[in-house]
């Protein structure tokens, strides 16, 4: 398959050439007059029967849909993804077996905090998500810019996104995460110490939405085609290496050019510079999953590349702009449960959030269970199934539409067992039902302090700064000092500067202090310049 044949899906959807006829109504009927409405003389109230006129306002009345909820504001353009190499040793996943295959992909960038008018380079996590158009059906790598997550269960993501988002009575502030409901979460909820830092860095501002990582960011799995899983963990690696702004700068582009990175994609793409990142996976054999310091079902956990090294496996290149902002971009729906055969799940509970809240959110802000019928959404594999009805159904089904099922016409034959069809991996799970998190997942802070220690100077500088500028907004005196407390617990030297720069007392020095060995992969010296 080539990326035309999502081209060529496409192109069954573009609305008629303007060129060729004249103006109409929704109905087909040619309009000769759209400034005036239809009068009672030429001072008189406007008529009831004018259609035209009623269309019109009505069709205006009703453009808005809901925002994102979260990663309202964003970027998109389509592309092609192609392996190097075969991975049939570890994923039976068709699109990751043949060099010579190119598979169509979608990939929306976002910022996650703002509303969708908000501005692009403000301090916070991005977006990284890619829809895959594969012969087998879509598949969706939901991810972000930052290999690790604030929370470790989603039960907590509503707690947390009320935090972040601007405070309740007057909708202050907008923007960067300064204010106090955050830092009050997140120094109450001391599993988010490893994100902060990441936000606190450089990362939190990309230079350029083609000079950023992406990382699937939860353990997944791999499933190869005699049934054997591998626990993969995906990162991608952008051709022109990771860079950021500096804080002021960021500030600047805020003014001056709020759409500093969408702007940037868009001209890039434009000018036949076309993004490009590599994908990599860390693999990680169902036999050593206890063989870690840290649990692979913790997304606030990285395993670090020392251990597991990241081995490439393909790369993606963004090379067409979307035509229309609105039926691509806003209309594009990623769920983390959009896998092919040859992906699968592992119990991470932050993952299993995410694999019910992404297609309950879309049933609202796209109107109905229909919304993989759009352009955008719909696989290029043909979608055989017994749904039916509901808002915005553009599909005319015949027969019936059950199964088991006798009377022939309607229902589609299952598939058979030859590994084409998906079969969720068959994985030994017994236990008491329990509300209670793993004490494996209890380490909030060797992997902060872990990140911290590898940080060059200017970079611990920038994360300093940016502690000070943010945690200076927290009108809560208790708040300041309780997020200090937690970084003494990351680290004395960078609690005792932030302290410093906030006026808050230092906690006496004590056993809780960390100071685990460096780990240099993490720093963004190691990845300016080649991506390497
Ligand atoms: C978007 C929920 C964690 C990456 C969204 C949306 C929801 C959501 C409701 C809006 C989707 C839409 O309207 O189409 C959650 C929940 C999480 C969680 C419940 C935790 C339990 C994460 C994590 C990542 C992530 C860990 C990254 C690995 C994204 C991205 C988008 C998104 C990239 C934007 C997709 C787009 O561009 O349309 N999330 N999320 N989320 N989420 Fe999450």
């Amino acid at each position: 398959m080539t990326e035309d044949r999502k081209e060529r899906q496409r192109d069954m959807y573009r609305a008629p050439d303007p060129a060729e006829g004249p103006l109409t109504t929704d109905q087909g009927v040619a309009v000769d007059h759209t400034d005036d409405s239809l009068t009672v003389g030429e001072r008189g109230p406007t008529l009831m029967e004018d259609f035209h006129f009623r269309e019109k306002l009505t069709h205006f009345d009703h453009e808005r849909i809901p925002e994102r909820v979260v990663h309202a504001r964003g970027a998109g353009a389509y592309g092609y993804f192609e392996p190097y190499e075969s991975c049939a040793e570890f994923t039976r996943a068709a699109f990751l077996q043949d060099p010579s295959v190119r598979t169509p992909v979608f990939v929306r960038f976002s910022t996650v905090q703002g509303p969708r008018g908000s501005a692009d380079t403000v301090r916070d996590v991005r977006g990284f998500a890619t829809k895959f158009y594969t012969s087998e059906g879509n598949y969706d790598l939901v991810g972000n810019n930052m290999p690790v997550f604030f929370i470790q269960d989603g039960i907590k993501f509503p707690d947390f996104v009320h935090a972040l988002k601007p405070e309740p009575q007057n909708d202050i502030p907008t923007g960067a995460s300064a204010h106090d409901t955050l830092w009050d979460f997140v120094s109450l909820q001391p599993e988010t110490m490893h994100m902060m830092m990441w936000l606190m860095s450089d990362r939190a501002i990309p230079r350029s939405y083609r000079m950023m990582q992406g990382f699937g960011v939860h353990t997944f799995r791999f499933v190869d085609a005699q049934g054997r899983g591998t626990f993969v963990k995906f990162h991608w690696k952008p051709k022109l290496g990771v860079h950021s702004l500096v804080w002021d700068e960021a500030q600047e582009c805020q003014g001056r050019d709020p759409d500093f990175n969408r702007r940037d994609l868009w001209e890039a793409i434009e000018a036949g510079q076309y993004p490009e990142y590599e994908l990599g996976v860390q693999l990680i054999p169902e036999e050593d999953e206890f063989n870690f310091d840290v649990d692979l079902l913790d997304a606030t956990k990285i395993i670090p590349e020392e251990q597991v090294p990241v081995r490439p496996i393909g790369h993606m290149v963004l090379n067409r702009n979307p035509d229309n902002f609105f039926a691509e971009t806003e209309q594009v729906a990623f769920h983390t449960a959009n896998v092919v055969p040859g992906i699968d799940f592992t119990n991470d509970p932050l993952l299993q959030a995410r694999n019910f809240s992404y297609l309950d959110t879309q049933l609202i802000r796209l109107g109905g269970p229909n919304f993989s019928q759009l352009p955008v959404n719909q696989p290029v594999t043909p979608a055989r199934t017994n749904q039916r009805d509901g808002y915005h159904q553009s599909m005319i089904h015949k027969g019936t539409n059950y199964s088991p099922n006798s009377l022939g016409g309607g229902c589609p034959a299952l598939a058979g067992a030859d590994g084409y069809a998906f079969s969720h991996y068959a994985e030994r799970v017994e236990g008491h039902k329990i509300r209670k998190r793993s004490e494996s997942f209890k380490d909030f802070y060797s992997q902060a302090a872990l990140f911290w220690n590898s940080m060059s100077d200017w970079e611990r500088r920038h994360i300093v700064d940016a502690f000070r500028f943010e945690l200076g907004k927290v009108g809560a005196v208790h708040v300041r000092e309780r997020t200090v407390e937690q970084l003494a617990r990351v680290d004395y030297d960078l609690a005792s500067q932030v302290a410093q720069g906030i006026g808050v007392a230092l906690p006496e020095p004590g056993a809780n202090n960390h100071k685990p060995q460096a780990s240099p992969a993490l720093s963004l010296d190691n990845l300016q310049g080649d991506g390497s």
